[in-house]
């Protein structure tokens, strides 16, 4: 076994982490939900959100049932929407295709919506002890500094480079040990700032380390302006009661709930623009600070406009939109600064109503 290898499982064993809650298991449907989870997001925010989706979908039948407004739900508020979208509908594939059991053959696993190769390795290798490599994002940060590997670690070259070097450093015991040890190591000693490399258990092969690189690698991302976008979202209040309208199914907060959206205006008139639109009479309230929210391709200005609707015309309680209660529509599947503003309103019509 590589030394790499064999260092890294013994480290695990007595410095790695074991008490995860997704850990301590080899049901490969609770696994799978961990690492599409942990994917794009840390493990502290993980955490709360993997306990209540788990007891709400405790098995592949459970999730595949839901309907996908309820799994968007439970994950409100974690971002990258697909991801929920893609473990609703890999469910109902296993449910059709695979009699219901999850997949044993690595092959047929990374068929599965949303599963990659090294989601994919992280099932095989925690669920049935097989010897895969995964390359995650840390994965790559780790390899990228022991080998020094010039060159942003996602570009397709680097990438094919990162993948054959991780499979070279396969142990052939131990690969729960090894594969939790990568991920460990990655996200405990060998982080992107300020590494532990004093007290890291390659340092005596790492080649970064040697050669006093650690800090410029990996090679950041060639550096792309991100475009800004605007846009004003209108909060159409009748007493407690908002509205929001269900987004199309693709694309950014895919099928989640979200306030109706209108092009940004110069002279700030939407009682105006809202009347000959919607038809509907609204009176403009609080100005609102804008929002800013960052997604992997752009950053969206948000603008909110408060109105409060005085006479409605029947055709806005049209399909895809809902009227709920302030405290219902903060409850439903609805992206996070959807959830901040609704928060914000309800802590001002607390305030502002009299003993309520
Ligand atoms: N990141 C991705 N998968 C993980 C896991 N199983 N444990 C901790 N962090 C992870
Ligand atoms: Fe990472 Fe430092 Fe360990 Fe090298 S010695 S693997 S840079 S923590």
């Amino acid at each position: 076994m590589s030394d790499f290898a064999n260092r890294l499982i013994v480290w695990q064993k007595v410095h790695g982490r074991h008490d995860l809650p997704w850990q301590n298991t080899v049901d490969p449907y609770a696994i799978w939900v961990s690492e599409i989870m942990l994917q794009q997001t840390q493990v502290a925010a993980v955490i709360g959100y993997y306990g209540k989706f788990m007891q709400r979908f405790p098995n592949i039948a459970t999730l595949a049932n839901a309907t996908q407004e309820e799994v968007l739900q439970y994950w409100s508020g974690l971002g990258y929407y697909s991801r929920a979208r893609n473990l609703h509908n890999a469910a109902t594939t296993i449910m059709d295709k695979h009699h219901g059991e999850f997949p044993q053959d690595f092959d047929t696993i990374q068929t599965l919506s949303g599963i990659g190769r090294s989601t994919a390795a992280a099932i095989a290798s925690f669920a049935y002890n097989q010897t895969q490599t995964i390359l995650d994002g840390n994965v790559k940060r780790v390899l990228a500094r022991y080998f020094v590997i010039e060159g942003w670690p996602n570009s397709p070259k680097i990438e094919r480079q990162l993948w054959a070097l991780a499979e070279g450093l396969l142990p052939k015991q131990a690969i729960v040990n090894y594969t939790q040890g990568l991920m460990d190591l990655g996200a405990t000693l060998c982080t992107r700032s300020k590494p532990k490399c004093g007290i890291c258990p390659l340092n005596s092969d790492c080649e970064a380390y040697k050669q006093n690189r650690v800090p410029e690698l990996p090679t950041p991302k060639p550096r792309t302006v991100i475009p800004e976008k605007s846009t004003t979202m209108l909060i159409l209040l009748q007493g407690d009661e908002v509205m929001l309208e269900k987004r199309p199914p693709t694309g950014i907060w895919g099928g989640l709930w979200s306030f109706p959206e209108i092009e940004t205006i110069d002279n700030n008139d939407y009682e105006s623009l809202v009347h000959s639109r919607f038809d509907i009479v609204v009176h403009a309230s609080t100005v609102f600070p804008t929002l800013s929210h960052t997604f992997s391709h752009f950053k969206l200005i948000i603008r909110p406009q408060v109105l409060n609707v005085h006479k409605m015309n029947h055709s806005v309680a049209a399909p895809g939109k809902i009227w709920l209660h302030i405290n219902d529509a903060i409850g439903a599947a609805i992206p996070t600064p959807v959830r901040k503003i609704l928060l914000s309103i309800k802590s001002k019509l607390i305030t502002s109503s009299p003993s309520k």
